[in-house]
């Protein structure tokens, strides 16, 4: 067996103690590593001016190589390009982006960092696996210093269709950047399709058989993986969670109450401003849930020096104050609404207590707290997960209440459903969406890519092997 390295720009250090800030890439590929073991490479999360070498560190089968970022690499390639432009436009807000040539160069600058610290670790027998938008050009970056190796590509978020990747000044260069690699993984058939169309007739490249893409003298596969989390874990995790003094606190301070959860980072892209008017008009139609339910919306500052997501802040804030000071009595408070994390046991014992877990993003990758939501529930008296239809995960979801993000009062409806829906409903929905979930977890994933990687890079092996 190859030894892996996994690059990303976010590193996940530990568990179960994380803040819940890091997003579905660093719980996912986390949860993949532990099992599996290898080399994570990626940014250390501080901003330091000095020249300091690769931090290396093990911890369980993890080596973790770590490197910092200089304030105008920080600015530029974090904040700037990454932030600024490519999640923005990947999340189909172009009106968001804030392009400038100075960022795009900071970005490639950051990247050609990256490769060449990992140039001091790779061995010929390695396989490197990089995700997400931070590093796209890092593939083309390693090849053109001579490495040989397997390299796979894993985007978590959606990929835009050609006509929204038009807006961004050099467009062309994210799809060649892309077909430098051996194999690239999108979460949907959408996103792959957008991908394929960009290379085909933004580039006039060709799509030949086999999920195979040809550009000039550039080959490269691309097919749909989507993510997934570990199933088989998180109940025991969500029962460890029950003992938590947090969790205790919220169960008792419910009195009988319906738990309306939502857990998200501050970000723009995840649907806040209308789920909260959705619950507003929920409590201003349904007179039945007034004081009969709570909704608890965890959203850890995300990015908060981006000036998109500041101003989203300001805004929750509102409608925050809004619904509070419409509804709220002297002893019930229908919205709790925290800017901060908890363990992820902690998280998934919440998921559990929640009669319905509102996950409606405008657009999303995949979105793992759908996963994990459902995952956490109680087989005998499950909740209901709502879920947007702009999410990855409701590819496979189903049999989840689905509703259109944008639409308020179509949220506002689902809820209501989620709220007063039967016992055996209830259940054969969350059945359903177990079984894709034990089909398919987060170490299929894995495997399912890494498989590919390799007969992709070894055919004579893997035909052997069949
Ligand atoms: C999303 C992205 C990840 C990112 C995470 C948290 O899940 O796909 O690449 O790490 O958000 O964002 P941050 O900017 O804090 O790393």
């Amino acid at each position: 067996m190859s030894r892996l390295i996994v690059v990303s720009n976010r590193v996940a250090k530990t568990d179960g103690a994380t803040k819940g800030s890091e997003g579905g890439l660093a719980v996912g590929v986390m949860a993949a590593m532990e099992k599996a073991g290898g080399v994570w490479f990626g940014w250390s999360g501080k901003v330091e001016n000095k020249n300091e070498p690769a931090k290396h560190e093990v911890r369980g089968n993890i080596e973790y190589v770590t490197v910092n970022l200089r304030q105008s690499e920080y600015n530029q390639y974090y904040k700037g390009y990454a932030n600024s432009v490519l999640w923005p436009l990947f999340h189909q807000r172009p009106e968001l982006m804030r392009y400038s040539d100075a960022d795009l160069s900071g970005y490639l600058q950051a990247n050609n960092k990256f490769a060449n610290e990992l140039l001091k670790i790779i061995q010929p027998d390695d396989t490197i696996w990089i995700h997400d938008y931070h590093l796209i050009p890092l593939g083309k970056m390693l090849r053109d210093a001579g490495i040989k190796n397997s390299i796979g590509f894993f985007l978590h978020t959606p990929f835009p269709s050609l006509d929204l990747l038009r807006t961004v000044p050099g467009y062309q260069k994210i799809l060649k950047g892309l077909l430098h690699y051996d194999l690239v993984g999108f979460q949907t058939q959408a996103d792959h399709m957008g991908f394929c169309m960009g290379v085909a007739q933004g580039l006039g490249g060709e799509i030949l058989k086999n999920d195979r893409l040809r550009f000039e003298d550039r080959h490269c596969t691309a097919r749909v993986y989507p993510i997934s989390v570990e199933t088989s874990a998180l109940p025991e995790a969500a029962t460890a969670g029950e003992a938590s003094d947090e969790y205790k606190r919220l169960y008792n301070s419910l009195a009988d109450r319906k738990l309306i959860i939502g857990v998200d980072r501050l970000d723009y892209s995840k649907g806040l401003v209308q789920r909260f008017q959705a619950y507003d008009k929920l409590l201003g139609h349904y007179k039945e849930f007034i004081r009969k339910a709570v909704y608890l919306q965890i959203s850890p500052t995300s990015r908060g020096d981006v000036q998109a997501y500041g101003d989203l802040a300001k805004r929750i804030d509102r409608e925050a104050g809004h619904i509070i000071g419409t509804y709220a009595d002297f002893d019930w408070m229908p919205l709790r609404y925290l800017n901060r994390g908890f363990r992820r046991r902690t998280i998934l014992a919440m998921y559990r207590l929640a009669n319905v877990g509102l996950v409606t993003p405008l657009k999303d990758g995949m979105n793992l707290v759908a996963k994990e939501y459902v995952a956490a529930q109680n087989p005998e008296n499950p909740g209901v997960l709502v879920l947007s239809e702009l999410a990855g995960a409701a590819d496979e979801f189903d049999s989840a209440v689905i509703v259109n993000p944008y639409d308020v009062s179509g949220i506002t409806g689902g809820l209501a459903q989620a709220l007063n829906m039967p016992l055996d409903e209830r259940i054969d929905r969350w059945r359903k969406m177990m079984d894709v979930l034990e089909q398919h977890d987060i170490h299929a994933w894995q495997k399912s890519f890494l498989e590919d990687l390799h007969s992709l890079t070894h055919p004579q092996i893997a035909q052997a092997v069949n």
